[in-house]
């Protein structure tokens, strides 16, 4: 059966930590795995990288980490294709698993992504939906480890714009990893009932659990990490001068930090608008690992990619 990656609850907590363990290896050892090369003497293989919205990160790490792993990175930029205007996801990808061995995709509904999975033989992984943004939380969680040697019994603090992707992400796999997950943010932008009873609901295998809050104050007492986003995500343009005085309480600021864990680290997945949601004194300060955070894509997403192939049954054996 095909694994896809269309949201953080599509890995199990054990699976989850298997991709993590994956990611640390392959940052030790970064050209050591050839997920996508062909057999001696014969061609690559190629993932489809598909862009609705624009993207520095999830475009570079994606294509320097196909190169990484022996594949053929096929990036196809906003506008490029005829993919949402002339011809349907479920037509568009019954072509692309007759040419490419994994398709990416970051887009606006979910449930687009959800469509072409279904029509696809090949892994489809999310690479930022309206709904979710999966691969960052697993550079996220990587960077987590990395920084405090654990993500199991953590608090994680996540301020602002609490009905976007990410704070949906950091409730889905902040408790995944066994993390208690604190989400604050204004009424009227706090995450879906769905959301948060799913999380909910795994939080209870892994001894992690959820809170919900319009109080930054209670989000961030003793926290371990933090973690904000942008008040306006793509897609939202038009709002944004409504959002800027709702969203103040919640930035992160050195105030706020000094309420935190005395060794608490910083995250953001960027791009980040200093003076608004967190500021320059945060994230350029010593407890922000944000860059660590950006690098971290490269690893986590090699991880999953090449996870995906394997529990899918498409992976060559060496040799073949
Ligand atoms: N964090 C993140 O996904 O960045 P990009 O939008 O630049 O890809
Ligand atoms: N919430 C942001 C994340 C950007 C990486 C957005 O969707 O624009």
């Amino acid at each position: 059966m095909t694994r896809h990656f269309l949201t953080d609850l599509d890995l199990s907590p054990a699976e989850q930590a298997e991709v993590l363990d994956l990611a640390a290896a392959m940052k030790a050892d970064r050209y050591g795995y050839r997920t996508y090369a062909g057999p001696q003497g014969t061609g690559s293989k190629t993932v489809a990288i598909i862009f609705d919205k624009t993207s520095t990160r999830t475009r570079v790490s994606f294509a320097a980490g196909v190169a990484d792993l022996g594949g053929n990175p096929l990036i196809i930029n906003p506008g490029e294709s005829q993919l949402g205007h002339k011809e349907s996801v479920a037509d568009t990808v019954r072509v692309l698993e007759r040419m490419v061995h994994t398709v990416v995709w970051r887009t606006y509904a979910q449930a687009g992504l959800a469509e072409m999975a279904r029509y696809s033989s090949v892994p489809v992984i999310n690479a930022l939906s309206d709904d979710y943004h999966p691969c960052q939380l697993l550079a996220d969680l990587l960077t987590v480890r990395e920084h405090h040697g654990r993500t199991a019994g953590l608090t994680l603090a996540y301020l602002g714009d609490a009905a976007n992707n990410m704070a949906n992400s950091y409730l889905l796999a902040g408790v995944t990893a066994g993390m208690h997950v604190r989400v604050a943010g204004p009424d009227g932008f706090l995450p879906g009932e769905t959301v948060v009873a799913a999380a909910r609901e795994r939080a209870q295998a892994t001894g992690g659990s959820v809170l919900v809050t319009t109080s930054a104050a209670d989000a961030l007492d003793g926290a371990d990490v933090l973690a904000t986003d942008t008040w306006v995500s793509m897609g939202q343009e038009d709002e944004k001068s409504d959002r800027a005085e709702v969203f103040r309480p919640y930035a992160i600021d050195e105030a706020a930090l000094a309420t935190a864990a005395p060794g608490a680290i910083v995250l953001h997945c960027l791009p980040a608008y200093r003076g608004q949601e967190i500021s320059a004194g945060v994230i350029d300060g010593p407890q922000s690992v944000v860059w660590d955070e950006a690098e971290n894509r490269l690893h986590a997403q090699k991880a999953i990619m090449h996870w995906l192939m394997d529990a899918s049954g498409l992976l060559a054996e060496p040799g073949e």
